[in-house]
């Protein structure tokens, strides 16, 4: 299990500092999600926050494009040091090509579903990913519910996996707290993301180690 905070509940006015405190309570991603204000309706951050959180952290900076026309973004996000990026199969008829040029750019490449998608959008590109993040909410903001119906895709792309011996990991993002993280790991999730549950609390590092022992309970 890898734990992955989503610096959107963070303080963005401290965000070196919040993600020096979930480094230091031990995960392993940093989750930065990037909203363009057209493929979700918010808007966060770019490539500079990115650059500018670097030199801060070792984490494996995890990036969720929530953009249209994710392609673009591509170079920059190699330059910033992310090291995962994930596009959702929703904002772009070309996933295979994005796909490839976030690999040839040095980075993990990861594709996105959201809870409305079904997992047979993605079939083709599975055996080229490093990483699938099934949608628990749908996209855009923090602190929804997680919907449980998403569980059956999450045990598909993990049966599919198996037979086929492919390798991704796959990551579960949305309402994740530690009642649900149990569900996302018997589906057969194993990075889960965590927003509001980690940063809405006053000792998010406490939050980390509940969420940790949940998940090996
Ligand atoms: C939602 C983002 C999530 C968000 C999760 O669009 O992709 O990463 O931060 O927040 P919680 O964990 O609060 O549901
Ligand atoms: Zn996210």
């Amino acid at each position: 299990m890898k734990i992955a905070p989503s610096i959107l509940s963070a303080d963005f006015a401290n965000l070196a500092h919040d993600v020096a405190v979930v480094e230091q309570a031990g995960v392993e991603y940093l989750h930065i999600d990037i909203m363009d204000g057209h493929f979700v309706s918010n808007l966060t951050f770019g490539a500079n926050v990115v650059k500018a959180l670097r030199p801060h952290s070792d984490l494996v900076f995890d990036c969720h494009m929530m953009v249209d026309d994710p392609t673009k973004y591509v170079a920059d996000f190699a330059q910033a040091g992310a090291n995962i990026m994930g596009v959702h199969a929703e904002a772009t008829p070309h996933l295979h090509s994005v796909l490839s040029l976030i690999k040839v750019a040095g980075m993990k490449a990861e594709v996105v579903i959201n809870p409305g998608t079904p997992v047979s959008v993605i079939s083709e590109v599975l055996p080229m990913v490093d990483q699938v993040l099934v949608m628990t909410v749908d996209p855009g903001l923090g602190g929804q519910s997680f919907l449980e119906e998403t569980m059956s895709k999450v045990k598909q792309l993990a049966t599919a996996k198996k037979e086929n011996n492919w390798n991704y990991d796959i990551e579960v993002d949305g309402g994740l707290n530690d009642q649900t993280v149990k569900q996302a790991l018997a589906a057969g999730a194993n990075v889960i993301v965590a927003g509001s549950y980690i940063f809405g609390a006053d000792e998010p590092a406490d939050r980390i180690k509940t969420l940790r022992e949940a998940g090996e309970t």
